[in-house]
C-alpha cells in the first residue's frame, strides 16, 4: 500500500525565511504545499494574502493546495487560479451555492476542494461528492496552527470514505489540524489520503526529516 501524501502547512513556516522554508519542502519528501488564506471574518485570524501567495508559487515546485478560510470565496476564484493554485479548497460553511462554486473552480483549470468544520456532518456532501476532487476534514477549528487534534475526526474520515465508495467517486480525503506522528497512521488506516502538518513539521528540529517520518509512518 502506498503512503499518505504529506502537505506541510506554510502557515507554520518562518515568514522571514520563506524562500528557505519553501526550498526545504521542495527538496523534502513532501508531496504538496498547503497554503492557508484567512480573512479575519470567516475565521478569527488573518494569515496572508495574494502577494505572499505569489511569492510562494514562484518558488514552489510541488502541487500548491490552497485552503480558503474566507467568506464568499467566489469573488476570488479567478485570482487564485492566476496566482498558481493547483487545488482550491473552499469551506462548505462559506458557500451558498456550493455546486456552482465547484464548477467555477474547475472551469479555471484547478482541482476543487471542500473543507468541513468540525461541527459539519459528512452527509451534507451526499449530493456533491462526485463533483469534489478533495474533501478537507478540519480536525481543529480553523483559524490557527498548533491546536490539538479532535478525536471525532476518525469517525468522520470513515463516514466520508464510505460515502465516496458508495458513490464510486474519486475524491481524496485530506486531514487538516493537529496532525502528528501520533495520529498519522490511524488517520491513514481510517481512509485519509493527504495529511496536512504545520507546527509538527516546522517546529521540529529537522523539518525535512519530520516530513520523511510522517511519510514512512503511513505506509
Ligand atoms: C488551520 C489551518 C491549518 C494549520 C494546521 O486553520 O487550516 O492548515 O496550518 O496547523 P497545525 O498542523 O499546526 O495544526
Ligand atoms: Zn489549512
Amino acid at each position: 500500500m502506498s503512503s499518505s501524501l504529506i502537505a506541510p502547512s506554510i502557515l507554520a513556516a518562518d515568514f522571514a525565511n520563506l524562500q528557505r522554508d519553501i526550498e526545504m519542502v521542495n527538496t523534502s519528501q513532501a508531496d504538496w504545499f498547503h497554503i492557508d488564506i484567512m480573512d479575519g471574518v470567516f475565521v478569527p485570524n488573518i494569515s496572508f494574502g495574494m502577494p505572499v501567495l505569489k511569492a510562494i508559487t514562484k518558488h514552489a515546485k510541488k502541487t500548491v493546495d490552497v485552503h480558503l478560510m474566507i467568506v464568499d470565496p467566489d469573488r476570488y476564484i479567478k485570482t487564485f487560479a492566476e496566482l498558481g493554485s493547483d487545488i482550491l479548497t473552499v469551506h462548505y460553511e462559506a458557500c451558498t451555492h456550493l455546486h456552482r462554486t465547484l464548477q467555477a473552480i474547475k472551469s479555471e483549470g484547478m482541482k476543487a476542494g471542500v473543507a468541513l468544520n468540525p461541527h459539519t456532518n459528512i452527509n451534507v456532501l451526499e449530493d456533491t461528492i462526485q463533483d469534489i476532487d478533495l474533501v478537507c476534514i478540519m480536525s481543529v477549528n480553523p483559524g490557527f496552527g498548533g491546536q490539538s487534534f479532535i478525536e471525532n475526526t476518525y469517525n468522520k474520515v470513515k463516514q466520508l470514505k464510505a460515502l465516496i465508495t458508495s458513490k464510486g467517486a474519486a475524491t481524496k480525503i485530506e486531514i487538516d489540524g493537529g496532525v502528528t506522528s501520533a495520529n498519522a497512521k490511524a488517520l491513514k488506516d481510517a481512509g485519509a489520503d493527504v495529511l496536512v502538518a504545520g507546527s509538527f513539521v516546522f517546529r521540529s528540529e529537522n523539518p525535512s526529516k519530520t516530513i520523511e517520518e510522517l511519510k514512512h509512518i503511513t505506509v
